[in-house]
């Protein structure tokens, strides 16, 4: 198994690219399961999870191509309709393809994708929604077994709580469905918006793009024609990177982001201290020489997002005073805490509420990643700390960060991947 080892005290300098958006890609590629055509899209990132998907689509049967950052992907040749357990366990967003196998073919089997570090994650109001579309749905030794022979008909769903993957699964559904599905407390990310914009581009009528309440008229039935697309940036990617330049007090920039993804982040950073340099295509990070504590609540977008709860508690370590950080999405995403302890952090965890005193200076050690976004706050930590840090486990690093330690050396940090 490979481990980081991070050189601290890094003084970065340079230009960080971004690469597109894990959590665009993913949907993106379940819905080439809508399509008659070969669908073809660019930007997308080399992260494990693209791959885990694209494999979930080729064991049923569909054919595919990733060279560079282009993924083509043909569905015409799909013959079988069982999502097996042994892929989907490995990565709860294979639930993606279950709106669209069943929408295509009238039935599919999906392993229930089980809980994850962060959280049990249920998927009950993606099934709620789809039996409301007229699905029946059977759980039997673990799977999702799911039919609807007349095919799915619009219908009005109202989520009881915003799901992403949840809104992505019915929007995708109700392209194929007979009449209008009304969706209403949608999400709203940005990868959301993406992939309606897609959707809408093949002639699929949608209105509230962007909103939390969606109108989609379906095509009963019909597959679509969707023309070659690409992937918007990681704003996550972005956001961490931005701290990087934060928590070692680096003047950095991040090329090829949108800004406007990242409104409650730079928000944040901001009231940390922090100053920006903002154009078309890339955002310039100036911290302060001192930074600010600061209070944070994580929500649904637009809200400040979880996935960048961690990062930031890593960040208010270097902060002058205490900051209050409270996870209000999953119940178990604090397992970066016990790992920044390690090296030094004062931090207090009381329920889902994290209190962080700074600042303290951090002292590299060996460290233990747990989930996607604590690893990365774990790499932050490595970049300021006193000493080397070595990360372990760092495959859950490598399921979202496109190329980590080759964009961090490209400015100036010093970081090996190593074998155990
Ligand atoms: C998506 O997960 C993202 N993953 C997550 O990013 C992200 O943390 C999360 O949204 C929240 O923004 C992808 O897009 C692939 P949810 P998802 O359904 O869709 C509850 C990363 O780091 N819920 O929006 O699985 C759920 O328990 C990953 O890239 C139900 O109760 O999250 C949670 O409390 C980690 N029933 C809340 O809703 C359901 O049927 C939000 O979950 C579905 C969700």
């Amino acid at each position: 198994m490979d481990y980081l080892r991070i050189y601290g005290q890094s003084k970065l300098e340079g230009t960080i690219k971004i690469s597109g958006a894990k959590n665009a890609s993913l949907p993106l590629i379940a819905m080439s399961i809508l399509a008659k055509n070969r669908v073809q899209m660019s930007n997308v990132p080399h992260v494990v999870d693209i791959k885990t998907l694209l494999k979930l689509l080729g064991n049923l049967g569909a054919v595919y191509t990733l060279e560079d950052e282009v993924v083509t992907i043909d569905t015409s040749n799909i013959d079988k309709t069982t999502a097996t357990y042994d892929i989907v366990r490995t990565m709860r967003a294979s639930i993606l393809v279950l709106g669209p196998l069943l929408a295509r073919f009238g039935h599919c089997e999906v392993s229930l994708p089980g809980g994850c570090a962060i959280g049990q994650r249920p998927i009950d109001l993606h099934l709620k929604a789809l039996e409301q579309m007229g699905a029946t749905i059977d759980i039997e030794s673990g799977y999702i077994k799911a039919t609807a022979p007349k095919g799915l008909k619009g219908s009005s769903i109202i989520f009881d709580k915003v799901t992403v993957t949840g809104t992505a699964n019915i929007i995708m559904a109700a392209a194929l469905a007979k009449g209008e599905t009304h969706i209403v407390n949608a999400a709203r990310e940005p990868e959301i918006v993406q992939l309606c914009e897609v959707l809408a581009k093949s002639g699929i009528k949608i209105e509230g793009i962007g909103t939390a309440i969606l109108k989609i008229e379906g095509s009963d039935g019909v597959l679509l024609d969707i023309d070659p697309f690409s992937i918007i940036p990681d704003r996550i990617e972005a956001g961490t990177y931005l701290c990087a330049g934060a928590i070692t007090n680096s003047k950095l920039t991040v090329a090829f982001a949108d800004a406007n993804h990242l409104e409650s982040i730079i928000a944040k950073l901001e009231e940390m201290g922090c100053q920006f340099e903002i154009t078309q295509e890339s955002i310039t990070i100036i911290p302060p020489h001192n930074l600010q504590p600061v209070k944070i609540v994580t929500q649904e977008y637009p809200g400040f997002p979880t996935d960048m709860q961690a990062q930031f508690v890593a960040l208010a370590t270097q902060a002058n005073g205490v900051s209050i950080i409270e996870e209000k999405l999953f119940e178990n995403r604090f397992m970066h805490i016990s790992e920044l302890q390690r090296m030094g952090a004062d931090i207090t965890l009381n329920g889902n509420v994290a209190t962080i005193t700074g600042k303290t200076i951090l002292s590299g050690a060996d460290v233990m990643a747990t989930d996607l976004r604590a690893s990365s706050a774990l790499v932050l930590a490595g970049l300021v700390a006193n000493g080397v840090t070595n990360i372990h486990r760092i495959y859950h690093l490598d399921r979202g960060y496109d190329n980590l330690e080759k964009k961090l050396n490209s400015v100036n940090a010093k970081v090996e991947r190593l074998k155990e």
